[in-house]
């Protein structure tokens, strides 16, 4: 079994500090093989948020799979976000274009959305949906296979889904992915894109996390998600704040069928 714990939207330089103490508590006793960032680990990219972000992280004893959001681009500072957008996300986390890990059962690839231009919206560029392929078609048949992105595939509060989505869709139908991560929208919920884009055959599991530890939340409480993978089967695990300490409040168990994944009700 592999269990991903998939944070999104840390905004340190709005973090909730009290939540920094109890999410590095709960994540130790959950003890994931690998944990996913997607994107928003600072309110306005300044180094001192970068440099608080990244010691959070490096005081989890967890590999790490880390994408930027567009908070991690500099938007009140033109010539850093034009010149160099993402510079000092890239000094604190490397400049992988694909940033990946893999165990026996499972790989999870992760690729960047954020753009200076598009500053909101985010974008899935041409040359990206090729090389991700090349990576895709390179793994193993078998392999549980996790995309990573910052801004969503879904959205279903009217805020727009990452710009190229449909016609990353197609290839990643083709290439196996069974589960797309993605953060942006501070609401936590899933989806199967079959049910968002007319015309998809094959299903893709979309998990949206909500804010892990932003004080700015867009009514429900901070959360992440943690992911248990086990042959034909997974299930996606909501530990939100209550009172002070993360707590396991939903989980939704998926079954692989031949008509692609079913939900198979609350898992254990
Ligand atoms: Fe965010
Ligand atoms: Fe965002």
């Amino acid at each position: 079994m592999t269990t991903i714990a998939h944070l999104s939207d840390l905004h340190f330089g709005s973090e909730d500090p009290a939540l920094t103490v109890a999410l590095r508590e709960d994540l130790l006793a959950q003890r994931p093989d690998v944990v996913v960032v997607s994107g928003d680990l600072t309110q306005r990219a300044r180094s001192r948020e970068f440099a608080a972000a990244t010691a959070w992280l490096e005081s989890l004893p967890f590999p790490r799979v880390v994408v930027p959001g567009n908070h991690d681009v500099p938007l009140w500072n033109p010539f850093a976000r034009l010149r160099a957008p993402l510079a000092r996300f890239h000094r604190h986390h490397g400049d992988d274009a694909f940033p990946a890990w893999r165990d026996q059962h499972t790989a999870v690839i992760g690729l960047c959305t954020a753009r200076s231009l598009l500053w909101k919206a985010g974008r899935i560029s041409a040359w990206q949906v090729d090389e991700l392929g090349a990576m895709l078609r390179a793994l193993p048949a078998h392999l549980f296979k996790v995309v990573v992105t910052h801004h969503p595939f879904v959205d279903d509060s009217g805020g727009g889904t990452v710009g190229g989505a449909a016609r990353a869709l197609d290839l990643l139908e083709d290439w196996g992915v069974d589960l797309l991560l993605a953060g942006h929208l501070h609401r936590g919920f899933n989806a199967d894109v079959t049910a968002w884009y007319p015309g998809r055959i094959r299903s893709i599991i979309v998990a949206q996390a909500g804010t892990a530890l932003s004080v700015r939340r867009r009514g429900e409480a901070n959360g992440y998600n943690l992911i248990a993978v086990s042959g034909d089967r997974f299930a996606i695990a909501v530990h939100g704040e209550v009172d002070g300490t993360f707590t396991r409040i939903a989980n939704t168990g998926f079954r692989r069928s031949e008509r692609g994944w079913i939900t198979c009700g609350a898992a254990g």
